[in-house]
């Protein structure tokens, strides 16, 4: 496995001493280290304001790995991998501090060492701390390569995502930037393409011919979990939307790339977003589940919507017309995230059906979690009747996989990181395309047209707007992996 130019590799964590280090990416780093997957001379190097000495940081870390990871934690495992942490104090736009992080860093590295920077704060540090990575040279690949990871939220907005990146380009080309979206390093998301283009028989069906509409959904149960901070600001488009969802839509939509590579794949799903039909405000549900005013740090009135259901469609040839009812939501019945196809009806009617009942479509379902699989509906003879009755074609990871157990998206995302890999990361067109159908639709929000902002209950499947949103059209949300709403 080459990791690049030089012997060893820093990975070095800005915002070390939040939640994302602790819950995902220490973790993450574990496990891939117990792999085998980390290169051998790996330093992991946390950096933020708290005064840590690296044995702070180590206790710090390690009861949230325990946690996280359960019976597979192994303390014969820590006690190596934590020999390779370390931790360094610094204000993260304060050159000086970086100046002296770096001190340290050469000390650790002995000579020339690879490096991956990986933003972890809040996002308006980004540019600071890229800025002064810049100013002192960090970010030139002399004595090995140079990489950054940027967690999302990439901006608020087109204007700030774009801004973003024009300090990002100041010191890094396009090749060395991971914008990460988790999602994309979930195993099921991935299985969408593998799905879709390891096998010849569902692609011929794949488009307005024969699919009636599509249905994408990620329900959670939680609520905003005390972080009003951060998504009172940011909203469900916001935290949910321009990322995931569109990500999960273009995977379904895209054409097949000439190749599994960034490039390619990057290329399709940017076309699948040009194509996207600016939303109509008539086909947007917002909403706010009951007592998110209440919740500390929510402004008093907020119209920060908890959970929103869009119907958009693609202009091209092969989806035109296709409705794609995409939906998501916190504080809802139970966590569920799945992609169901629904296809047309058979054009004739040829079985004599008891009064009353009609032919159901047949539905694909991608089920991403949890309940990993992929189920296929379809119609058959009930035995010793004319009846008719749906059944399940059914495939789950945990039969079929029985002893793998799926890698946390961070592991992959990391690993692909340091082999220098963004295909599973989000090129700057992608962004600036995603935020332009999203500013949209919250500019409208704001406008005369604004569909009200209604409330759910905690513990629902969301608004009756949004099962209105199909009705109208005469179609159901499907509920559940396997089951149907009505
Ligand atoms: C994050 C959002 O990007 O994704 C969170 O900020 C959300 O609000 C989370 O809960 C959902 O991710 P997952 O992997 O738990 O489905």
């Amino acid at each position: 496995m080459s990791h690049g130019a030089a012997d060893s590799t820093t990975i070095v964590i800005y915002g070390a001493s939040g939640d994302l280090t602790r819950r995902k990416l220490i973790p993450a780093l574990y496990s891939l280290y117990e792999r085998g997957k980390l290169p051998e001379s790996i330093n992991i190097v946390g950096y933020a304001r708290r005064p840590y000495s690296h044995d702070d940081f180590k206790n710090e870390v390690h009861g949230p790995l325990q946690d996280v990871l359960k019976d597979k934690y192994k303390p014969e495992v820590w006690e190596k991998f934590s020999q390779h942490l370390y931790y360094v104090r610094g204000d993260l736009s304060t050159k000086a501090d970086h100046e002296e992080a770096e001190h340290f860093l050469s000390s650790l590295e002995n000579g020339g060492s690879n490096r991956l920077y990986y933003l972890a704060t809040a996002p308006e540090y980004y540019a600071p701390v890229v800025e002064c990575l810049r100013d002192l040279h960090l970010n030139v690949e002399d004595t090995g390569w140079r990489r950054i990871v940027v967690e999302k939220p990439f901006g608020r907005d087109l204007k700030t995502a774009t801004d973003l990146d024009e300090v990002l380009h100041t010191a890094f080309n396009e090749t060395q930037i991971f914008r990460i979206d988790h999602f994309l390093g979930k195993e099921t998301v991935q299985n969408i393409l593998f799905f879709r283009f390891a096998n010849a028989i569902f692609e011929p069906l794949w488009n307005r011919n024969y699919v009636d509409h599509v249905q994408i959904t990620a329900a959670e149960s939680v609520d905003i979990e005390g972080r009003a901070g951060y998504y009172d600001k940011a909203g469900v488009l916001r935290d949910m939307f321009q990322n995931h969802m569109l990500q999960l839509l273009c995977l379904v939509t895209m054409e097949p790339p000439l190749a599994f590579n960034a490039e390619s794949l990057r290329l399709e799903k940017t076309k699948v977003l040009r194509a996207l039909r600016p939303a109509q405000m008539g086909n947007t549900v917002r909403a706010q589940y009951e007592g998110y005013l209440d919740e500390p740090g929510v402004a008093p009135n907020s119209q920060t919507p908890t959970y929103a259901a869009l119907k958009l469609y693609i202009d091209n040839w092969r989806w035109q017309d296709v409705p794609f009812y995409v939906r998501s939501g916190k504080a809802l019945e139970r966590k569920s995230s799945e992609i169901s196809v629904q296809f047309r009806r058979p054009p004739h009617l040829l079985f004599d059906l008891p009064k009353g009942k009609k032919l159901k479509p047949n539905v694909l379902a991608l089920c991403i979690q949890p309940d990993e699989g992929i189920h296929l509906r379809f119609e058959t003879k009930t035995p010793v009747s004319s009846d008719i009755q749906s059944v399940d074609m059914e495939f789950k990871y945990t039969d079929s996989f029985r002893d793998v157990s799926l890698p946390d998206a961070y592991e992959r995302l990391l690993q692909d990181a340091l082999l220098g890999d963004n295909s599973l990361f989000i090129s700057d067109r992608e962004i600036n395309l995603s935020w332009k159908l999203i500013d949209n639709i919250i500019e409208g929000w704001a406008g005369p047209q604004a569909p009200p902002l209604v409330t759910y209950e905690r513990g629902s499947w969301g608004p009756k707007e949004s099962d209105l949103l199909l009705e109208d059209d005469g179609r159901v949300w499907r509920i559940r992996c396997g089951q149907n709403q009505k």
